[in-house]
């Protein structure tokens, strides 16, 4: 459970979490504790550890409710995210997924933000529509989400800044209207990371992130949590031990071994990102960049008022370039690895799609654009990398 003294993110990450035990000499790191079964002193001691499962102290009744190393790394995102409780899933997907079966029941309607990360969208075809839960698509600014409320609406979904085109959102703004309504506000927080954006801070019930990302920041493992407020804890806490979901020690602790730098590595990826946008942004070949950091961005403000900074993903459009020659940039990179994923410590390129991607916008008249995930490598070499890119459209 969090503990109430604010501190800042990067002295959270080095000091949450850390080794529990007592002595003269103490191991630096929590230890990778595997475990099924736990062995009791005798039935009382049993029957007391069943009481506390999810309780304000951790009890330590069976793997499948939880174990030592990932005790530790909710500690981290509990203090990340300034929450009350955390639940960890295998991947940030699955976290979505357990959100929605956790907070949603069958009649209800939920709205989804436009900038939603795609597969959401196949979730929510998937799993609401099975249980007979209704969505709707909102504006990635939030513009419409007034005339889209019905009377069984039950959550808002925001994902702030948006997948793929970085548009912010006025999270306040929506935590005023959904608390005059009743309404849950939740929030995928994997670009924030809890250290560049914090919704639960401004006003939001649930928020959940993709550890997969930044907070591993490896490229090497797979994770998802979900952290609410005191309210939202039992039924968090409930769904999540019914349907028996638990993490691996072992990719807990590469999940904490990541976040050791969260804050470290972040401020290169923005000071790169950032150094790659402005060039980008001069480059006659250019539509525009979308990077919220940048002044000229729509979403800049916000980015201002409501972030702590910003992080290596960026995107652009390309002034008047067809597919083959999109193909042609994208095999010039040498140092841009072609894959999906972001918020390792490597660089990346993929391409956005503009037809499955949005319900609201409409891109289909767009110039096409690329995405970049600029890692931590020399940005003056990125950029070489990319104007050869831009010599092979020819
Ligand atoms: C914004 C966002 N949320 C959630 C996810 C899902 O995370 P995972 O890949 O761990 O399932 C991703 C993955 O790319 C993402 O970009």
């Amino acid at each position: 459970m969090s503990q109430e003294k604010p501190r800042s993110a990067a002295t959270d990450l080095v000091q949450a979490g850390r080794f529990a035990g007592s002595g003269d000499w103490l191991p630096v790191n929590p230890p990778i504790t595997r475990v099924s079964t736990v062995l009791f002193k005798d039935l009382e001691a049993i029957r007391a550890a069943e009481r506390a499962v999810g309780g304000p102290t951790r009890s330590l009744t069976y793997g499948a409710n939880g174990n030592p190393t990932a005790f530790a790394l909710e500690d981290v995102i509990n203090r990340l995210e300034g929450a009350h409780g955390t639940c960890l899933y295998a991947t940030g997907l699955a976290a979505v997924a357990q959100m929605f079966q956790s907070f949603l029941r069958p009649g209800e309607h939920v709205l989804i933000t436009d900038a939603v990360y795609t597969p959401v969208r196949r979730l929510a075809r998937t799993l609401l529509d099975a249980f007979d839960i209704e969505y709707d698509y909102y504006a990635a600014d939030g513009s419409d989400i007034e005339s889209l409320i019905k009377p069984n609406t039950r959550m808002i979904y925001a994902e702030v800044p948006g997948s793929l085109a970085f548009e912010m959102c006025d999270l306040p703004a929506l935590s005023t209207l959904c608390k005059a309504r009743g309404l849950l506000l939740a929030v995928d927080n994997s670009w924030g990371s809890g250290v560049l954006y914090r919704p639960l801070e401004l006003g939001a019930d649930i928020s959940l992130m993709a550890l997969t990302k930044y907070v591993g920041g490896h490229s090497d493992v797979m994770m998802g949590s979900v952290s609410v407020t005191e309210a939202h804890w039992p039924a968090l806490k409930k769904m999540c031990t019914a349907v028996g979901n638990t993490v691996s020690p072992d990719d807990a602790y590469l999940i904490l071994r990541g976040a050791r730098s969260l804050s470290a590595r972040l401020a290169m990826h923005q000071a790169n990102a950032m150094h790659v946008a402005l060039w980008l942004q001069q480059h006659p070949q250019v539509a525009r960049v979308m990077y919220p950091a940048l002044p000229e961005d729509p979403g800049h403000a916000l980015w201002k008022r409501d972030c702590h900074g910003c992080n290596g993903l960026l995107s652009f459009e390309f002034k008047a370039v067809d597919q083959a020659q999109v193909d042609d940039f994208v095999k010039a990179l040498t140092l841009f690895g072609v894959g999906y994923s972001w918020g390792g410590y490597e660089s990346l390129v993929t391409q956005v799609d503009q037809h499955g991607t949005r319900s609201v916008a409409d891109w289909s008249k767009a110039g096409l654009m690329l995405r970049l995930h600029v890692g931590l490598e020399d940005p003056d070499e990125l950029i070489a990398d990319l104007s050869n890119g831009f010599a092979a459209l020819g």
